[in-house]
């Protein structure tokens, strides 16, 4: 049988890890995989998750089941996060799962197990493995129009005039904030532009959202998402710690159903629990605890929330640095957009073979796509990275 297993094309992002790993070149800049990473190159374990975890690791007495849902107080704490008090809370059901990936597994699993024929719109572009996921489930998907290579920005109309197609129970697959891979994002007002064509269509809204906090502040990346949960009937929110945790490998995710009419909730949470059961059974506990002792405690909460405001400041000083830099060099705003955007991630707009003489000739690592993530720059690389960009002719 495994001989005839068919390989599978490798994940880009994945495969591009490997071959910065493998450059012996020092001074090589890793642009590439969606992790965060200080001034002095490391990600860091933040203050709040160490404290949470030794307070863990000397109270915790057993490491017996949750619940299939995970912990109750997680999904408390993360929908209070998420949400706010946008919805009431009989409107809503949740799951922890393994990671932000998780979720969005779990919400694809669960809007095919409603209805079988179900259409996935995403954004083009979008994260590869959206694609890759819903491929390997078969689940039909269409693109909407979403990044305007030349202005850098949304293609706003474009985007209104695909989602416009959309039929009672396709799902949307939106970006709540800090778009990736492009960075470029939609307005407020933007979005309930979105949220009237939806409500038009009935179609389903699902949200992606893996980088709470890390555009422009908590209570500000996640009001897009909130908007839609509050005005549309239903949605599906997949939240992700990874990121504004700093707690990648813990994998620690929770897909979120909000359902205006209540009397859905039951239905929705075992639903949830089912799905839960036939592919991991429990979720992961560690990191979703983690995040739970410090959302419910104030001082690791404010703790957390003032390093993560200043992991999120630095981002974006990395981006009006280079902005500025690639001003200086190309004499032209033509990469102002760089400090428009906003998360960890800006596409750069450069064509395939430029990003591999950017990685050939100057040692800088980016996604194919010309996918940039603005945290692995520092002070020092910043001006080597617009060099680099302007000797390459982009
Ligand atoms: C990314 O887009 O780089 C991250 O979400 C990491 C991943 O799993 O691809």
């Amino acid at each position: 049988m495994f001989a005839d297993f068919k390989a599978q094309p490798a994940d880009k992002i994945l495969e591009l890890m490997q071959l910065f790993r493998d450059d012996p070149r020092q001074g090589k800049i890793d642009l590439g995989v969606g992790v965060y990473r200080n001034a002095e190159g490391v990600t860091p374990v933040m203050r709040a998750v160490k404290s949470a975890e030794q307070r863990l690791w000397s109270e915790q007495e057993t490491k017996a089941y949750t619940g299939l849902l995970g912990d109750p107080a997680y999904a408390t704490a993360m929908c209070g996060l998420v949400l706010g008090d946008a919805v009431s809370q009989d409107s809503i059901a949740a799951a922890a799962t393994p990671g932000g990936t998780g979720a969005v597994r779990q919400g694809f699993e669960m809007v095919r197990y409603g209805n079988p024929d179900v259409r996935v719109f995403v954004s083009d572009p979008t994260w590869p493995n959206h694609i890759s996921i819903l491929n390997y489930l078969g689940i039909e998907t269409v693109t909407y129009r979403y990044f305007d290579a030349n202005t850098g920005g949304v293609d706003f109309p474009g985007m209104l005039a695909d989602l416009e197609q959309a039929r009672p129970g396709d799902v949307i697959l939106l970006h709540g904030c800090c778009h990736n891979p492009t960075g470029a994002n939609l307005t407020l007002p933007q979005w309930h532009e979105v949220i009237e064509v939806m409500r038009k269509t009935g179609a389903l809204p699902m949200i992606d959202l893996a980088y709470q906090g890390f555009g422009d502040g908590l209570d500000e990346d996640a009001a897009p998402t909130r908007a839609v949960a509050a005005a549309l009937p239903e949605c599906l929110i997949a939240a992700s710690c990874s990121k504004n945790f700093g707690i990648y490998r813990e994998r620690a995710g929770l897909l979120i159903t909000v359902s205006q009419d209540a009397s859905n909730t039951p239905l929705a949470r075992d639903t949830l629990a089912f799905l839960n059961r036939q592919n991991y059974s429990f979720p992961p506990d560690h990191g979703a605890r983690v995040v739970t002792m410090i959302l419910d405690d104030p001082a690791l909460r404010d703790d957390w929330q003032a390093e993560l405001e200043a992991t999120r400041l630095s981002m974006l000083d990395l981006r009006h640095q280079l902005a500025a830099e690639l001003q200086k060099l190309s004499g032209s705003d033509r990469f102002a957009f760089l400090g428009q955007h906003r998360g960890m991630f800006s596409r750069l707009g450069a064509t395939p073979d430029q990003v591999k003489a950017l990685r050939e000739k100057h040692g800088v690592y980016m996604v194919g796509d010309s996918r940039m993530n603005i945290a692995g720059l520092n002070a020092k690389t910043v001006p080597l990275l617009a060099k680099a960009i302007i000797d390459t002719g982009i």
